[in-house]
């Protein structure tokens, strides 16, 4: 059982000794040495002479916790400084000249996969002789879906789907089929053009959708062409672009401004825990017959086919993207994995 005296020695002991290895401490390992050794809350000289303070005769017990207490209080406050010298020296120390460091690289840009998307199917377009074509993105009513052969009607027209514009008659185009109408004004058959821009609608942004995106328009006219041009040339695309072995699949599918209309399917994977599944990647059809005398083209001597596909979903096949949202929101951790 020890004395009054001999806790009180400890005590004093254990100060001193504490004091002394906080001032020497020269890491935060080394610190957290220290702490365990006289403040932890077990098998510390802190935890020790709390037993023993327990077990003193009871007269003896105001003195020997004052002492206890003025202690440890101050202990506490050392190991606190002592941190604190080590943290900021940790920050004000002077840089260690690494020559083995790898260089920081320059941060380059690159184009958006989209872009990306887009280039290539204007290269394998462009191989087999079509050029490109442009229209406004501010289009006007008739372009949109007069000319296209839309009855007056026709909801693709009604104020839920389409934005249009503070002035009489026009809108954001919905599509890129306008382009049709205004190449056929400006170039006489035969004609093979590309035209690739943005495109708009009342759409909800969600993981197949949004209220602006990317399409590639291609139009085809000439003297007997027929829906086997369309096919091969359509299977020849892609395949170029995704490779001899996808599964593609035609089927039909309506739109005012073609006639027969079909719609192309290829079998993907979108890593998405759903497996294999149709995407369609583009609308398709031969020419309607009226969109080439709204162009005042002889529709008995020319014929054509047209399509009009989604690039950021070609885009979404060929990286497996599950969300169409990744490609527009503009993060660079996302955009970078393309370069
Ligand atoms: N313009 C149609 C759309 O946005 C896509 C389309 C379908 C374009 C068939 C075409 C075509 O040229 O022939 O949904």
């Amino acid at each position: 059982m020890p004395t009054l005296q001999e806790f009180l020695d400890r005590v004093t002991k254990a100060e001193a000794d504490a004091t002394e290895r906080f001032g020497a401490v020269a890491s935060v390992d080394e610190h957290t040495e220290a702490v365990n050794r006289f403040l932890g809350r077990s098998a510390s000289e802190r935890a020790h002479l709390k037993v023993w303070l327990a077990e003193l005769p009871g007269p003896d017990k105001p003195q020997a916790g004052r002492a206890y207490n003025a202690a440890f209080t101050k202990l506490d406050a050392v190991a606190a400084e002592s941190l604190a010298r080590i943290s900021s020296a940790l920050v004000t120390a002077p840089a260690v000249k690494d020559p083995t460091m790898p260089a920081r690289e320059r941060w380059h840009g690159s184009l958006h996969p989209v872009t990306q998307a887009i280039d290539e199917i204007i290269e394998i377009f462009r191989e087999i002789g079509f050029t490109i074509a442009l229209g406004p993105e501010v289009e006007h009513e008739w372009y949109n879906f007069g000319a296209l052969n839309f009855p007056p009607d026709h909801p693709a027209m009604d104020l839920h789907d389409t934005l249009y514009v503070d002035r009489p008659g026009l809108l954001m185009r919905t599509h890129t089929s306008p382009v049709q109408m205004r190449t056929l004004q400006r170039y006489a058959p035969p004609v093979r053009v590309l035209a690739p821009g943005n495109v708009y609608r009342r759409d909800f942004f969600d993981a197949t959708h949004a209220p602006m995106f990317t399409q590639l328009e291609g139009l085809a006219i000439d003297e007997g062409v027929s829906f086997a041009d369309l096919k091969a040339t359509l299977m020849h695309f892609v395949k170029r672009f995704y490779g001899p072995g996808v599964p593609v699949r035609f089927g039909p599918s309506y739109f005012p401004f073609t006639e027969p209309s079909a719609q192309m399917d290829v079998q993907v994977d979108l890593g998405d825990g759903r497996g294999k599944r149709w995407m369609e990647i583009m609308g398709c059809g031969l020419v309607h017959p009226a969109v080439l005398e709204n162009a005042g083209i002889d529709s008995n001597k020319y014929s054509g086919w047209a399509f009009g596909m989604g690039p950021a979903r070609i885009a979404m096949s060929r990286h497996i993207v599950p969300d169409i949202r990744l490609f527009y929101d503009s993060d660079v951790r996302f955009l970078e994995q393309f370069r």
